[in-house]
């Protein structure tokens, strides 16, 4: 596979000479690849913005190097972005006053492209983003997903190499989010490389096909989404019981998986982590035996936070199937 992407040793540092000093990305090295839809996922804070903005040439870094394309994007920066098209989050990507044909239109000028050039383009990205029936109408009044699509066709109109995407599904419905999935995965059978942060586990364990795990500005797995499939297929459960589990109660459960607890007033919300929902039946017996009463049971839809701060060992390492998922 040819590179598209080659990153060593980065590290950035925000206000490195104040006392307020933030170590962003803490060297972090990866190579990655064009036909790859590459996802960077890690708690908020993780690094994960600060990384694709270090690629994008928009902030500076202390350290390291960035290839795109086989060029260092600080010495060719002017070549190197007119190769990528980034889509950044809490960014102001599109034009509110202009409709997604003039967005699209505006965009490809700035790379130097016509409306003629990037017709076809803009036809197909129209349609695959369910946008032909606003297509000229003001970006203003769309919804945060509609807005989304269209700063992600404007950022691919020019027919970049290197897509960047900065949590691109960020306060998207389901469905929305589904039909950004299935854009994405489009517009990677083209030679392009992908590459998506997110703290959504569930979006880029169905979108991309390798995975960086980043915590506290450090890269703590690089693998397939198939080989981190045991990270992967865990879920989040939380359980309600009345009043607060006895100790003995929870030594059990303890045996069973990881969990945290949140006490409140009268009844105590077990969040607990399970490979299936098998594990839960014999959660339940133990709360049988004990006389604890169940008032009620979630899944936890946002489930990084729990998986990756209690399965991330202290010494950054993302645990492998070995040992009994304790
Ligand atoms: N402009 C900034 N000034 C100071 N600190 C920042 C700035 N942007 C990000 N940070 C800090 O850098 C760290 C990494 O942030 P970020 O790259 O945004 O992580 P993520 O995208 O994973 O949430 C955080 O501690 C964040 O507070
Ligand atoms: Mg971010």
């Amino acid at each position: 596979m040819q590179t598209a992407l080659s990153v060593r040793n980065l590290y950035k540092v925000y206000n490195p000479k104040r006392a307020s000093k933030t170590i962003a990305v803490d060297h972090i090295s990866f190579d990655s690849h064009f036909g790859e839809i590459l996802g960077i996922l890690g708690p908020n804070g993780s690094g994960k913005t600060s990384t694709i903005k270090s690629i994008a040439s928009i902030i500076e870094y202390e350290e390291g190097e960035i290839q795109v394309l086989g060029m260092d994007n600080r010495k060719k920066r002017k070549k190197v972005i007119r190769h990528i098209g980034a889509v950044l989050e809490g960014s102001r990507n599109i034009y509110w006053t202009m409709s997604p044909v003039e967005n699209m239109v505006y965009f490809a000028g700035l790379k130097g492209m016509s409306r003629k050039d990037v017709k076809e383009r803009m036809e197909r990205y129209l349609h695959l983003l369910d946008l032909e029936p606003v297509a000229h109408k003001q970006v203003r009044s769309f919804s945060k997903g509609m807005q989304q699509k269209v700063a992600i066709a404007c950022a691919l109109i020019s027919d970049p190499k290197i897509v960047l995407l900065d949590e691109p599904t960020l306060g998207l419905d389901v469905e929305t989010s589904r039909k950004m999935q299935a854009f994405i995965k489009e517009i990677a059978k083209e030679q392009r490389h992908i590459m998506i942060t997110s703290h959504d586990m569930r979006f880029i364990e169905k979108t991309c096909s390798r995975v960086l795990i980043m915590k506290k500005g450090r890269l703590i797995a690089d693998d397939s989404v198939e080989n981190l499939n045991h990270v992967f297929k865990k879920q989040v459960f939380k359980l309600t019981v009345k009043d607060h589990p006895r100790d003995a109660l929870l030594d059990e459960l303890r045996g069973q998986c990881e969990f945290r607890m949140e006490h409140h007033d009268e009844n105590t919300d077990l969040f607990l982590i399970l490979n299936d929902s098998q594990t839960l039946y014999a959660l339940f017996d133990i709360l049988r035996r004990y006389k604890s009463t169940l008032l009620g049971v979630d899944i936890i839809k946002d489930d990084l936070e729990d998986i990756f701060l209690k399965l991330v060992n202290g010494d950054g390492a993302v645990p492998g199937e070995g040992g009994k998922d304790s």
